[in-house]
């Protein structure tokens, strides 16, 4: 059970809290359009609020409404996408509008439970699409809140088990105030944001201090508590750089699956005798090493530069620099293609 205390006085002091200190002008607030609150919650659920905010802004010019999200190509959404990361997110996010499209009419069912449905809608994004559009009261549970309610609540139980994530899920649910939901909703996100923060929780300024178990006990940052330790891997990958003297680059599209599933790269290599077997006698330049950090493994990417040669070259397709703008390419190519 949730402390009785803490029900009563959780909901109300994070409530006025956000309609005080909160943020209130986000794009993506202030409005109760599904499809634009759909948009910004799966973007915002790896990627922090400075990042994404180009993003949704040049989503939401090219396809306004859902219906011209579904009927744009997983390329060109994948090619709109690049730079953001977790790209599985972008191919549910064109099969969720294909979805809302062709099975519901263009309209974004009403409730968590329908919303839970779609691809790329897990329960607590759903939960926030709810309350946000449509004022249920339901909770969410995403890493910001975790932390928030794990420290309120002092919660030993170790998240890395599923048992104990239901029982925060419950405790989630039983925090929740009688109304406010969208603002409490709102005001969870904003004090996991800006106030309790992994590292350095700024308990002096936290609206509810007075009630945090975690702060009593001297150890915010002790929770929440998770024991499993991502095992991370180390990869080295080469990069073949191929140019033709007008700016055409020969760029390869990755596997369906996989890390980058259906991005566009540079043909890639696993070692530098292949890259090299690629392009047999050709003038290599090697450039400096890129590291590129993704959530199970670093990468380390090498990368050889020639000017096309003449005869037998890697399979692929020609990209003239000014076209490189509508394939999805992973952020540390672009970056290395804009910055050489
Ligand atoms: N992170 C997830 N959802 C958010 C929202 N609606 N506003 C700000 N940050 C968020």
């Amino acid at each position: 059970m949730t402390p009785q205390a803490l029900t009563e006085d959780f909901g109300k002091t994070v409530v006025a809290w956000q309609r005080q200190h909160g943020r209130h002008t986000l794009p993506w607030q202030n409005t109760r359009d599904p499809y634009r609150v759909w948009l910004s919650e799966v973007m915002l659920q790896q990627t922090q609020v400075s990042t994404v905010l180009g993003y949704y802004e040049r989503f939401l010019a090219r396809w306004p409404r859902v219906t011209d999200l579904a009927a744009a190509s997983l390329d060109e959404v994948l090619a709109q996408w690049a730079g953001l990361g977790y790209y599985s997110r972008a191919r549910n996010l064109h099969a969720c509008a294909r979805a809302v499209a062709q099975l519901h009419g263009g309209e974004f069912p009403p409730t968590a439970a329908g919303l839970q449905t779609l691809p790329g809608i897990g329960r607590s994004t759903a939960a926030a699409i709810a309350a946000f559009c449509f004022g249920e009261r339901v909770a969410i549970l995403d890493g910001n809140v975790k932390r928030v309610l794990g420290r309120v609540l002092a919660f030993e139980g170790d998240l890395a088990s599923s048992v104990a994530e239901r029982k925060l899920w419950d405790h989630a649910t039983g925090l929740l105030p009688e109304q406010d939901v969208e603002r409490y909703t709102q005001g969870l996100m904003d004090l996991g944001a800006t106030v309790c923060t992994a590292r350095s929780p700024n308990c002096l300024l936290c609206p509810v201090q007075p009630l945090c178990l975690a702060q009593r006990d001297g150890s915010p940052t002790r929770y929440p508590v998770k024991t499993r330790k991502l095992k991370r891997g180390r990869r080295e990958s080469w990069w073949l750089w191929v140019e033709k003297a007008g700016g055409q680059i020969l760029l390869q599209q990755r596997p369906a699956t996989g890390v980058w599933a259906g991005l566009w790269t540079l043909p890639m290599f696993e070692d530098e005798a292949g890259a090299r077997a690629a392009l047999p006698g050709a003038a290599l330049e090697t450039l400096p090493r890129i590291e590129h950090a993704l959530t199970h493994f670093d990468w380390v990417l090498h990368t050889m530069r020639a000017e096309a040669p003449e005869g037998n070259l890697p399979g692929g397709t020609w990209v003239a620099r000014e076209k490189l703008a509508s394939y999805a390419l992973p952020a540390p190519l672009k970056k290395l293609i804009d910055e050489s």
